[in-house]
């Protein structure tokens, strides 16, 4: 059928005329996703040469620690610039008082050493939370109401700071949410001369229900006693609280932020931007990393674009970069292009 192209009859203004060349797409687009956006997160266990699989994220794999070396070679390859590290320790390690938590030559602490050991150039972001090590797999410790205690917990968590940045890790990551752990890490930080150690900071986490595949994954979920974090988690209602959160971390030195779910809480990273204007991280969880892969697997969804379509969403809502499970892949992907 043809039709005439032009009717006199429209708007001066037709978006669509920028939109009909691939030239003048690409030359309009406003924002790209790079494999510099990328930060991988990774699950290490005990054990050697043994990856165990995840069953709530299909194609996540826990690594024992004799295995991180390859991996950091083969992301350093790829291009991805940092990983964050999750231990997952045995439950024989775990206590009330979450002391394994800064031993010298804990897990976290071992695999710090082999991956700058292995990769020096790759960025080493440790977790500072105390819920891989206690026996009721909160981040905190607990009083005998079930309370969580703030600053008996900040102080193990200061220790654990310590213990990371002494292993070799570049950036120390608190997702903890306790008040005032920045300020008295940033100032351990300083008084142990560890003048260039990063803080990455949890700033607006939120007591949210996708990270239930991570907490199949760290073996935190089985025994979390109370049920729920929102004693200290964000409650996920709020906005404004967001940007008084983030301020206050910043005030007390963190260099980055976080907030965290990704994807339902991108007008929080939008605001943050917008008004704080520092260096802003996404999580993209385990939960929207499960719910992905099942609409993938049942042949819903697109799996290559939608990874580059959902990625691509953090950067225009304003952040620096993303944490995502899918850091590997989209790396491949956009490497491929
Ligand atoms: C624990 C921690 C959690 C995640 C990162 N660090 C879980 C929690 O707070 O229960 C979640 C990450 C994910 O779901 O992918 N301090």
């Amino acid at each position: 059928m043809s039709f005439s192209s032009s009717r006199g009859a429209y708007p001066l203004s037709r978006p669509r005329r920028l939109r009909a060349a691939d030239f003048s797409r690409r030359l309009v687009r406003e924002n790209r996703l790079t494999c510099d956006d990328l930060i991988l997160p990774l699950f290490v266990i005990e054990g050697r040469n043994e990856p165990q699989k995840v069953a709530s994220m299909p194609g996540v794999e826990r690594l024992t620690v004799d295995l991180l070396a390859g991996k950091a070679k083969s992301l350093v390859e790829l291009g991805i610039p940092a990983v964050a590290l999750f231990p997952v320790v045995d439950p024989s390690a775990k206590s009330d008082d979450a002391r394994a938590a800064y031993d010298a030559d804990g897990l976290a602490q071992r695999a710090v050493r082999e991956l700058k050991n292995a990769a020096p150039e790759l960025g080493v972001i440790t977790d500072v939370a105390l819920d891989p090590f206690t026996s009721h797999g909160q981040d905190g410790l607990m009083d005998d109401n079930g309370y969580i205690v703030n600053d008996d917990t900040v102080e193990v968590l200061v220790q654990q700071a310590l213990s990371h940045a002494a292993a070799g890790a570049d950036v120390v990551a608190p997702s903890d949410m306790m008040d005032g752990r920045i300020g008295a890490i940033r100032e351990a930080l300083e008084r142990e001369g560890r003048v260039n150690t990063q803080i990455m900071s949890y700033a607006a986490k939120y007591a949210s229900a996708y990270y239930g595949p991570f907490r199949d994954a760290v073996g935190s979920a089985g025994n979390l006693k109370g049920g729920s974090k929102a004693s200290y988690q964000m409650d996920p209602a709020n906005g404004d609280e967001a940007l008084h959160e983030c301020a206050l971390d910043l005030r007390e030195g963190a260099d980055m932020i976080m907030i965290k779910p990704g994807m339902p809480y991108l007008d929080v990273v939008r605001r943050v931007k917008d008004e704080l204007k520092v260096p802003t991280f996404a999580y993209q969880v385990s939960g929207e990393y499960a719910m992905h892969c099942a609409a993938f697997e049942n042949g819903w969804l697109n799996r290559e674009a939608v990874i580059l379509e959902s990625l691509l969403a953090f950067k225009r809502a304003g952040a620096d970069g993303v944490l995502t499970y899918f850091a590997e892949e989209a790396a491949r992907l956009l490497r491929d292009l």
